[in-house]
């Protein structure tokens, strides 16, 4: 196998293993605080993997760009066990983190980061993603 086959198909696999942030939608209004529902979805892969936990961050980019969650996770509202579940079809395994925004947070665009961990395949290798989702806090 060529290098890039190789890549594309470690690529492939790390796909697999993504999750995705269902909620809030991008944009979304968040009050300052109030509760608000991040929604955490794991599609099923064919490699068996093994959750971990997800982290969850808000951070603010009224005054700046957003920050990169991979560096820079903002405020924990979340840090705990992911425990994924099917619930309505077609919707993939997701589990429902019910947070609360800071009332000191500033107004202005914002951003949720979530970090998932998780372990993958027979070698049960760990994987570690952050992802974003921006939104506005008012
Ligand atoms: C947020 O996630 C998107 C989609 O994965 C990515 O393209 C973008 O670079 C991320 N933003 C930041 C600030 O990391
Ligand atoms: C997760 O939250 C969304 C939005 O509030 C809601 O529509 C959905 O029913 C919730 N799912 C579960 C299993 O509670």
């Amino acid at each position: 196998m060529n290098f890039f086959a190789s890549l594309a198909l470690f690529a492939g696999v790390a796909l697999a293993q993504n999750a995705g942030i269902g909620l809030p939608t991008a944009g979304q209004q968040l009050s300052k605080g109030s509760d608000i529902v991040v929604q955490v979805q794991r599609p099923n892969s064919l490699t068996g993997s093994t959750e971990m936990a997800v982290a969850i961050g808000i951070s603010s980019c009224a005054t700046q760009a957003c920050a990169s969650p991979d560096e820079f996770m903002g405020t924990i509202l979340y840090n705990g066990p992911f425990k994924p579940e099917y619930h309505e079809s077609p919707t993939p395994p997701y589990q429902n983190f019910t947070v609360t925004v800071p009332s000191s947070f500033t107004a202005g665009n914002a951003q949720i980061n979530v970090a998932h961990a998780t372990l993958i395949g027979a070698s049960q290798y760990p994987f570690l993603e952050a992802l974003n989702r921006t939104v506005v806090v008012v």
